[in-house]
């Protein structure tokens, strides 16, 4: 064969291996076949030996041209291929935009801290500081202060958990009064809340729980007066219930308060004509509240001549179950997320 009908048989066995060529690989031996050190473009350029200057230059010359042209169609082979894979791939990978997305689940906030946020931030625009006192509490703040000596009757409504003679789990958040009252040397006005769990020797059942949380207000300055006291449930009541809603004052009893109210609000649910949840009376106790007893303020360093207060205390359970409609206060406590979902639902939000 000369050099011509050698050049022209690997023009047509190229063609024709390139025709069968289908991976990647296959591809890769035909590199190999034709460009490698014993491929067939090498070949042509084998025992030169014997050949005069020019005729070696035409050899070289041709060794080249066809060397540029296996190149060429190789990487256009090499190209194609990798379209044609890309798409196979493509077309495997589909992706279904319609099918349903994984749910992302999404922590929320459980009711009561709702509610003791909303309270929070109710009691901060009006000036309030949001005060903290300790659970583990000395029977001298949780009761004497606050008007209940020992041997005082009214210990027996709030039965505590006592760790040693003089030491308990706080039974009310009402000791954070006395100790912020104690704290201020100047015997500044003060206005404070103070949210927190508290405990009590009660049996567990729908409406009794022997930890609970409630939120403690005290407000101490010259002047304040009782109507200050219904001012501010009254603000407390509509924004937690609903513009629409009235209070009203029921005279009690509390130790560290003279005079003492059970306070009522007008039921948001019938507005007042009677319903299942007011139990037919139009009114639900929500707080207990008063104004502070003298013997309180005394006990604390501010001079009862000098200076009034009011207080209050509120059961963050009790209003997150009227608001929510939970009807059973266990449900606060076991956390079932089904429980909290469906209550997440209700409020609309995450
Ligand atoms: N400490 C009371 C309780 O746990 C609630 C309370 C009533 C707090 C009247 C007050 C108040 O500050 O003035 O039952």
């Amino acid at each position: 064969m000369n050099l011509e009908e050698k050049i022209k048989a690997i023009r047509s066995s190229l063609e024709e291996d390139c025709s069968k060529v289908s991976s990647s690989n296959q591809l890769q031996e035909l590199k190999v076949k034709y460009l490698g050190k014993k491929g067939f473009v090498i070949e042509l350029t084998k025992n030169m030996q014997n050949l005069s200057i020019d005729e070696k230059k035409m050899v070289g010359k041709y060794a080249n041209e066809i060397k540029s042209e296996v190149i060429k169609k190789l990487e256009e082979m090499e190209q194609s291929l990798k379209e044609k894979e890309l798409n196979e791939k493509l077309k495997k990978d589909v992706i279904d935009p319609t099918l349903p997305a994984t749910k992302i689940k999404v922590g929320s906030k459980h009711p009561l801290t709702k509610v003791r946020e909303e309270v929070e931030n109710l009691f901060v625009s009006m000036g309030y500081d949001v005060v903290s006192g300790p659970e583990v509490e000395e029977d001298h703040y949780n009761f004497e202060l606050l008007n209940l000596p020992k041997e005082h009757p009214a210990r027996d409504a709030q039965d505590s958990f006592y760790i040693t003679e003089e030491l308990l789990l706080r039974s009310q958040t009402s000791p954070v009064q006395a100790r912020t009252m104690l704290k201020n040397e100047k015997k500044e006005p003060i206005k404070i809340i103070c949210p927190g769990k508290v405990y009590r020797r009660d049996e567990d059942d729908a409406t009794h729980s022997h930890q609970f949380s409630q939120i403690e207000g005290l407000v101490v300055g010259e002047n304040v007066s009782l109507a200050d006291l219904k001012g501010t449930l009254t603000i407390f009541a509509k924004k937690l219930f609903g513009e629409a809603r009235t209070i009203r004052f029921r005279p009690s009893y509390f130790p560290f308060t003279e005079p003492s109210y059970e306070v009522d609000i007008s039921c948001f649910k019938c507005g007042g004509s009677g319903c299942n949840i007011c139990k037919q009376t139009g009114w639900i106790e929500i707080l207990g509240s008063g104004m502070v007893h003298p013997n309180v303020l005394n006990a604390c360093g501010y001079d009862a001549k000098k200076y009034t207060g009011f207080a209050f205390g509120i059961g963050i359970e009790r209003v997150a179950m009227l608001k929510y409609g939970i009807s059973d206060i266990r449900n606060l406590y076991t956390n079932d997320v089904r429980f909290l979902d469906t209550y997440n639902r209700v409020e609309g939000d995450q």
